[in-house]
C-alpha cells in the first residue's frame, strides 16, 4: 500500500539558514501523524512546503499520488490546512468567514449551505454563528479556524500548533475535534511542541531539532529510545545554574531538566543515584522536599537525544 503522504529529503533554505534539513517521512491513510519539536525546529516551513504554500529548495512531495512539483493543484485539493496564524475576517461573523472559505473551495448553493452547518457544529460554535469574529476569544478563532481547513472535507488534514496560546477549554475542544475527524477517516499531519498533545493523539511520530528528524515511531517505539531508563522527579527549591551542572556532572546521570521548581533527572540506574542526587543538592544549599521515580516520556527521548528540554 502506497502512502497518503510521501515526503522524500525535502531540505528549505533561507539564505545561509538550513530550516529543513533532509526530511523524509510517509502518513498512511487514516493515521495521525505527530511532528513534535521545539520552537524553531522547522515544523512550520515543513507544513508550508507540503501545502505549496512554499517551494522546497530540494526533495520531493507526494500527497494523495499528486507530486507538489507538477500537480499542486490536485495535491492542494487533497489538503486542508490549518495554519498557525489566524486567517479570518474580524468584521465577519462566523458564518460569513466559512462561507468565504467555502466558496474558495467552489463550493455552491447547497452544499456551501451544509458544509457551513456541519463545520460550525464540529466547532461546536452554531449557536454562536453570527456573532462578529473580532467578539471571539482566542481559542474560538482558532476552533473556527480548523472549521474553515475542513469545510471541503479534504483527505489530509495539516494542522500547526492549533492549542498554543488558548484556554485549556478550547483546547481540549479541539484535541477531541481531532480525534472525531480521524475516526471519521481524515488523515492528520499535526504538529506541537506539547508532549502531551503528540502522545495523546498521534499514531507515529517524528521528534524535530535544528532541521532534522532524530527520531521517529510509535510512542511505543520511541519510549524504547530511552529503554531501561527512569526519571527521577525531585521537587527543590533554590537550584542555579552551578548546581544543574554538579547534578549533570553525577556518574549515572544521562540527562537534566529543569521545570519550574523540579528538577527532572534521567538515568539507567535511580536506585544508585538518588542518594548522591539528594546529597550533591543540599549541599549546594537548594532545599529537596520531595522525590519520585517515573517512567520516561517524549520529553525524556528529547533529552536524551538533545541534551536539551523540549519546553525551552
Ligand atoms: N521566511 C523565512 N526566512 C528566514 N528564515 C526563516 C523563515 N521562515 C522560517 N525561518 C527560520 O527557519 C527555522 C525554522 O522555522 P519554523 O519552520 O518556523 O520552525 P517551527 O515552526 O518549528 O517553530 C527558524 O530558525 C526560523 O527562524
Ligand atoms: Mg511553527
Amino acid at each position: 500500500m502506497s502512502s497518503i503522504v510521501e515526503v522524500r529529503a525535502l531540505t528549505k533554505r533561507f539564505d545561509e539558514l538550513v530550516a529543513v534539513n533532509d526530511v523524509s517521512f510517509s502518513i498512511e491513510e487514516g493515521e495521525v501523524f505527530g511532528l513534535l519539536g521545539p520552537n524553531g525546529a522547522g515544523k512550520t516551513t515543513t507544513i508550508s512546503m507540503v501545502s505549496c504554500l512554499i517551494e522546497p529548495t530540494s526533495g520531493t512531495i507526494v500527497v494523495n499520488g499528486h507530486d507538489s512539483a507538477r500537480e499542486p493543484g490536485a495535491l492542494k485539493a487533497a489538503l486542508g490546512v490549518v495554519p498557525q496564524e489566524i486567517a479570518l475576517y474580524p468584521t465577519l461573523t462566523a458564518a460569513e468567514n466559512l462561507r468565504f472559505w467555502g466558496s474558495m473551495y467552489g463550493l455552491r448553493g447547497d452544499a456551501l449551505k451544509s458544509a457551513v452547518a456541519d463545520a460550525l457544529e464540529l466547532a461546536g460554535l452554531a449557536d454562536r454563528a453570527k456573532e462578529r469574529v473580532e467578539k471571539y476569544s482566542g481559542g474560538m478563532k482558532r476552533r473556527i479556524n480548523i472549521a474553515a481547513g475542513i469545510l471541503h472535507k479534504p483527505r489530509v488534514l495539516l494542522m500547526d500548533e492549533p492549542t498554543v496560546g488558548i484556554d485549556p477549554q478550547s483546547r481540549n475542544h479541539i484535541l477531541e475535534t481531532v480525534k472525531d475527524l480521524n475516526a471519521a477517516g481524515m488523515t492528520v499531519l499535526y504538529t506541537s511542541h506539547y508532549m502531551e498533545e503528540v502522545e495523546y493523539l498521534c499514531d507515529r511520530i517524528a521528534i524535530m531539532d535544528h532541521g532534522v528528524i532524530i527520531a521517529e515511531g510509535t510512542l511505543n517505539e520511541l519510549r524504547d529510545v530511552v529503554g531501561g531508563m527512569d526519571v527521577v522527579a525531585v521537587k527543590v527549591a533554590g537550584v542555579t545554574s552551578e548546581v544543574l551542572e554538579r547534578v549533570r556532572a553525577i556518574e549515572g546521570v544521562e540527562g537534566v531538566e529543569s521545570v519550574e521548581d523540579a528538577l527532572e533527572v534521567l538515568t539507567r540506574s535511580s536506585g544508585s543515584i538518588m542518594g548522591r542526587l539528594v546529597s550533591t543538592l543540599e549541599s549546594e544549599g537548594a532545599h529537596v522536599t520531595s522525590v519520585s521515580v517515573t517512567e520516561p516520556n517524549l520529553e525524556s527521548v528529547f533529552l536524551h537525544l538533545t541534551g536539551k528540554s523540549l519546553r525551552d
